[in-house]
């Protein structure tokens, strides 16, 4: 008999893991808009109004403002092929996965990473970029604000003053910090960005919003030779984003359509009031974990989207997660490189940071928890999450 093939009915899971992230109904909707061309005048105007509202989550005013179509490592990969080139130094910030993999493609562009450590868990100091900036030629520090497999969220304004001491450019990961954890790129001196739409933004993976400031744009112009990537080179894809919007590829208009969804949604609740319900939804999460006594991995700097929880001893990573996914429907992330089996990462991003989904993975562990022996008293976590929330 031939093959059949069944219709899509995937399962309607609650993505509290590291992204994806649920994705609001009003973004699915635009999706099914119909579909225009992509240089059609009412596509232009789109464009712009994304451009706008970027600039808004971002909080910046730079001109070049845009969404590469891709991941969030496309925008990792162009704003690295867009400044480094055969032979160039770069201060690469070293203290979880995706600082890893800046420098593998630091590597990739033909430069050479000096890699400033701290260990997976805590923040970068301010005085190891200072020394790796004083004894090397790098013009480019790269680094992570939210790192999402360690769940530390990096201050940025200190570092970035000492960058401009030396007449550096800072370029900082922002894929799971923009629209839901503070993020000032103008005021904090962030010279280059890029992040995802899979996190606290709630659309679908497919697009990397960056933005770049006129210093990091001549920066871009001024290097010698052609940019090794024809797709991801800025030169090209701003004319596409500029007034003549000459052709460069055909852009993904209907994730461009969800995309502007998002962040007209975030436009209309206000940046600020986002921020706060993360930082809330966070700080009662960890209440909770630690009266069910759990510790987060970071000591300090915890990160409001993503909270990286250690697995007590003897507890068993899979079968946690399992129970999660098959009782109680809730995807947790488990951690990546040398975290892997040691760590739960619980994502609260975006629509996903609120009273209900905090109250939800705490009773969920706790069943989860007491199933692998662990001896948690009943409502305990709950009990501290709900007194953190009437705070
Ligand atoms: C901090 C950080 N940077 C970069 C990426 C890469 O993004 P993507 O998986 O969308 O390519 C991720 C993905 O989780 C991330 O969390």
């Amino acid at each position: 008999m031939e093959k059949t093939y069944k219709e899509l009915a995937p399962p309607q899971r609650i993505l509290l893991g590291p992204g994806p992230s649920n994705v609001d109904p009003r973004v699915l909707r635009a999706m099914s808009m119909p579909l225009v061309g992509h240089l059609d005048p009412y596509f232009l105007e789109i464009m712009d109004e994304i451009m706008e509202l970027l600039r808004y989550v971002f909080r910046t005013g730079n001109r070049l403002t845009i969404p590469i179509s891709g991941t969030g490592s496309a925008g990792m990969e162009t704003c690295l092929v867009n400044l480094v080139g055969e032979g160039d130094e770069v201060v690469v910030g070293l203290n979880g996965f995706f600082g890893q993999r800046m420098s593998e493609i630091v590597r990739r562009c033909g430069g050479t990473p000096i890699e400033v450590k701290a260990a997976w868990g805590a923040a970068l100091n301010v005085e190891s970029v200072e020394k790796a900036l004083a004894e090397s030629n790098a013009k480019i520090v790269a680094l992570v604000q939210a790192e999402t497999s360690t769940g530390v969220l990096q201050p940025l304004s200190d570092i970035s003053r000492i960058i401009k001491n030396h007449d550096a450019l800072l370029l900082a990961d922002t894929v799971t910090s923009l629209g839901g954890v503070e993020l000032e790129i103008d005021q904090y001196g962030v010279d280059i960005s890029y992040s995802g739409t899979q996190k606290c933004l709630n659309c679908p993976p497919g697009l990397s919003p960056i933005t770049l400031n006129e210093r990091t744009i001549e920066f871009v112009k001024d290097r010698e030779g052609k940019i090794q990537s024809w797709y991801f080179d800025l030169n090209l894809i701003e004319k596409y984003w500029e007034a003549d919007r000459f052709y460069h590829h055909t852009a993904p208009i209907s994730m461009i359509y969800a995309l502007r969804e998002a962040l007209r949604i975030i436009y209309e609740e206000g940046l600020e009031k986002r921020w706060a319900q993360h930082l809330e939804a966070s700080r009662a999460l960890i209440k909770g974990l630690n009266a069910m006594g759990l510790e987060t991995l970071p000591t300090k700097n915890n990160l409001p989207s993503l909270t990286a929880v250690k697995i007590p001893e003897g507890v068993s990573d899979l079968n946690v997660r399992k129970t999660l996914l098959n009782d109680f429907n809730i995807e947790i992330g488990g951690g990546l490189g040398e975290l892997k089996g040691k760590i739960w990462r619980i994502g609260l991003m975006g629509i996903n940071a609120c009273e209900r989904n905090v109250i939800l993975v705490l009773e969920a562990l706790e069943r989860a928890l007491r199933k692998e022996g662990l001896s948690v008293k009943p409502g305990e976590g709950i009990a501290a999450a709900m007194e953190a929330f009437e705070e």
